[in-house]
């Protein structure tokens, strides 16, 4: 490769082994990642693609311990399964390396050496949670408490999820240790701090003025309002044995924080790749002209354009990043996806489910793209999008070509007789594609990029449709021919600008239009595949021999869309099991004993809270027997305006009793829903009136 050919070094989040990858660190980072490197390397770029393992960090501790095993046997678990994902979904690493690695030791080790020594950290005793049963200190995820910000209750102590402020453990108010529940007490302890806002000024001046422009504005704006609202010095070090020494005298048992060395995975990653390919790792990472890029999702944004830089700034040996296109979330079903509560839809899972449909996901996925904001996955859109457009467009065009060009021509690409006017309009438009589909990729807007090499598809489509060349072949042999050509022409484009979204299908496409043979006939003007398309004047020349049909896409039937469905209720069962919501059987009551209750269907007629308490409603329900008063416990969790009218279930004959001096005759029964909220047993079907008697 030449010396002037640009250099890009890509990197994806690493992601924790304490899980393997789902559909969310797909959509986030890994499919818009590939698809970006996929498309450099297309344009005869220089590329390095790096990513690996996050080994280290709380996550992977506590992980352990509910597994009753050592953080070693899980991030080697989840290491195997997570390496062998990618590449069986054609994430086209360069490298995917591990932070356990021993180059990755010496790497994070000696950069932050490199920065004690230059007296870039602040060493500084603090008092800090400390869990006294657990004789630990806790920071991270190993301490939860309410968000100064927001008042998110469940906020970690290092990052609130709900707001995605950045904290430290001790800005938690209410903070509980996540080993005991118990409330931590204060410790002193010794670390190094990184000094961010002596950095305030250069960050400034290098996003908020110097990336208005090219960063997205999701991710501009999280930058923004954390720099408005001033940075403080944080803690690069902890009080753990799970990750890497801190490498100075006298800190033993402390390790690195996990953000530290991290990111700096993407050095070593790079460093192992460019050991094995015998190229200078150097270039990469310190050459003013190397275009750095990181792939993240949103609750990164903090780590990767704020606190890396700023390690990097203050390293000096490197360049920063170019851009940082980070994604937000994307929602399975309507509901976050969580590793911990197992709401996800697993890789490993789909590529034994669905064998030999990567493409299937990664369409999908990106189609639904979180560009910019939270989306969601459904099973339902999944089907439709694979049987109405890859099935039905993509797949069903390139059937058409291929059966045809074989049927007419024993699969020898025609030669087009005059053009029509049509057929010169539609090559003007093929034509326009690969420049119109490069500018989206290059704004990193990979679900338009991915619309458009759709529409390509559709033009192919509506070109046979409107000029049937099965009705001409009888009538207008010559026509055909050039019907047929210009077919040919968009099915070559598709196979090479479908490569970064669809790499498994366009290496299946350029197989059968027998692409190898007419691939290797670049010119020196031409710099790349990409480009050739619009530049030359046919890719598949007449008298070029293709192969026979195959299928590209198949039909997605309902039975294997149901089957993933039960797979989530069964989850969501597992979970309400799992959260105790569950309780076990009572004693068994005999049939009298339950004919002796009278329920009855109620409605609400009536409702006020009860003066001076908090809990208790004072409500009048209309039991179809007589309009009677009940009280009860349920005035923080609803407002009286919002219960009337309402249909409940009544326990008419209990025996009445006072509360607050006021009579309550009866009872309303109530239940819990998943968040453990009340709320009524209610017989809302149509036609059930008061007086209804419930057995
Ligand atoms: N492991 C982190 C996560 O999954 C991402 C680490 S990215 C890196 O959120 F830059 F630190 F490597
Ligand atoms: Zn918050």
């Amino acid at each position: 490769m030449s010396d002037s050919t640009q250099r890009y070094t890509i990197t994806a989040a690493l992601p924790y082994t304490n899980g393997p990858i789902h559909i969310g660190h797909l959509a986030g980072v890994y499919v818009p990642a590939d698809i970006y490197a996929r498309f450099l390397r297309m344009q005869g770029y220089d590329v390095a693609f790096v990513c690996g393992s996050d080994e280290h960090g709380v996550p992977i501790t506590i992980k352990a311990k509910k597994e009753g095993v050592s953080p070693k046997d899980i991030v080697d678990k989840y290491h195997g399964i997570i390496k062998k994902s990618f590449k069986d979904f054609g994430v086209s690493f360069d490298n995917y390396s591990r932070t356990s690695a021993d180059v990755h030791h010496d790497t994070a080790s000696a950069f932050f050496k490199k920065m004690y020594e230059d007296g870039k950290f602040i060493e500084e005793t603090t008092n800090q949670l400390y869990d006294e049963e657990a004789k630990q200190f806790l920071a991270d995820r190993f301490v939860t408490g309410t968000c100064p910000k927001c008042g998110n209750e469940e906020a970690y102590g290092d990052q609130c999820e709900s707001c995605g402020t950045s904290l430290n453990a001790t800005d938690l108010i209410n903070p509980k240790s996540t080993f005991s529940g118990a409330t931590p007490t204060l410790r002193e302890t010794r670390h190094w701090f990184l000094p961010l806002d002596q950095y305030e000024g250069w960050l400034k001046e290098w996003i908020l003025e110097g990336h208005k422009a090219d960063w997205k504005s999701n991710v501009y704006g999280q930058v923004k309002s954390w720099i408005d609202d001033g940075l403080r010095a944080r803690a690069v070090t902890r009080d753990l044995d799970w990750g890497i020494p801190v490498p100075v005298e006298g800190a033993e048992g402390k390790v690195l924080y996990v953000w530290f060395d991290a990111p700096i995975g993407y050095i070593s990653s790079t460093k192992e790749w460019a050991k094995r390919e015998g190229k200078d790792w150097e270039a990469y990472w310190k050459d003013e002209n190397t275009k750095l890029i990181h792939f993240i999702g949103k609750d990164n944004i903090v780590f990767h354009c704020i606190i890396f830089p700023v390690m990097l700034k203050a390293h000096g040996d490197f360049i920063l990043p170019q851009n940082v296109p980070a994604n937000e979330f994307l929602n399975l079903e309507g509901k976050k996806l969580s590793t911990s509560k197992n709401w996800a839809v697993w890789l490993h899972e789909y590529l034994e489910d669905f064998p030999g449909q990567q493409d299937v996901l990664r369409y999908v996925l990106t189609a639904n793209a979180p560009e910019t904001k939270d989306n969601d996955f459904t099973w339902k859109d999944f089907q439709a999008r694979n049987n109405n457009e890859l099935v039905a467009i993509f797949g069903n065009f390139i059937n058409r070509v291929v059966v045809l060009t074989n049927k007419y021509y024993g699969g020898l690409v025609p030669q087009p007789q005059k053009l029509s006017k049509i057929d010169e309009q539609t090559i003007a438009e093929l034509k326009a594609y690969p420049a119109v589909i490069a500018s989206s990729i290059e704004k990193y807007r990979f679900r338009e990029a991915q619309a458009e090499l759709m529409n390509l598809a559709r033009l192919g489509n509506k070109y046979l449709a409107d000029e049937e060349p099965w009705k001409l072949i009888k009538t207008d042999a010559d026509r055909v021919q050039s019907i047929m050509y210009v077919a040919l022409q968009i099915a070559s484009a598709l196979a090479t600008l479908s490569e970064p979204f669809l790499p498994f299908t366009s290496v299946k496409l350029k197989g059968m239009l027998k692409f190898s043979a007419a691939e290797n006939r670049l010119e020196s003007n031409e710099k790349s595949q990409w480009d050739k398309i619009s530049t030359r004047e046919a890719l598949l020349p007449a008298g070029h021999q293709i192969g026979k049909a195959e299928l590209l896409f198949s039909k997605i039937e309902d039975e294997q869309i149901e089957k993933q469905l039960e797979k989530l209720e069964a989850t969501k069962s597992a979970n309400a099991a799992e959260a105790g919501k569950v309780e076990p059987q009572k004693d068994t009551a005999s049939f009298e004993e339950f004919t002796k209750m009278d329920l009855r269907v109620g409605t609400i007629i009536e409702a006020h809270k009860m003066p001076k308490t908090k809990k208790l409603m004072v409500i009048k329900v209309d039991t179809g027997l007589d309009q009677r008063t009940v009280v009860s416990g349920i005035a923080e969790y609803f407002k009286a305006e919002d219960i009337i009218g309402k249909k409940v279930t009544v326990l008419a004959n209990l025996a009445p009793r006072k509360l607050r001096g006021v009579e309550s005759q009866g009872m309303i029964l109530m239940t819990e829903n998943a968040q453990g909220k009340l709320v009524f047993v209610n017989p809302d079907e149509d036609g059930v009136e008061p007086g209804a008697t419930i057995n």
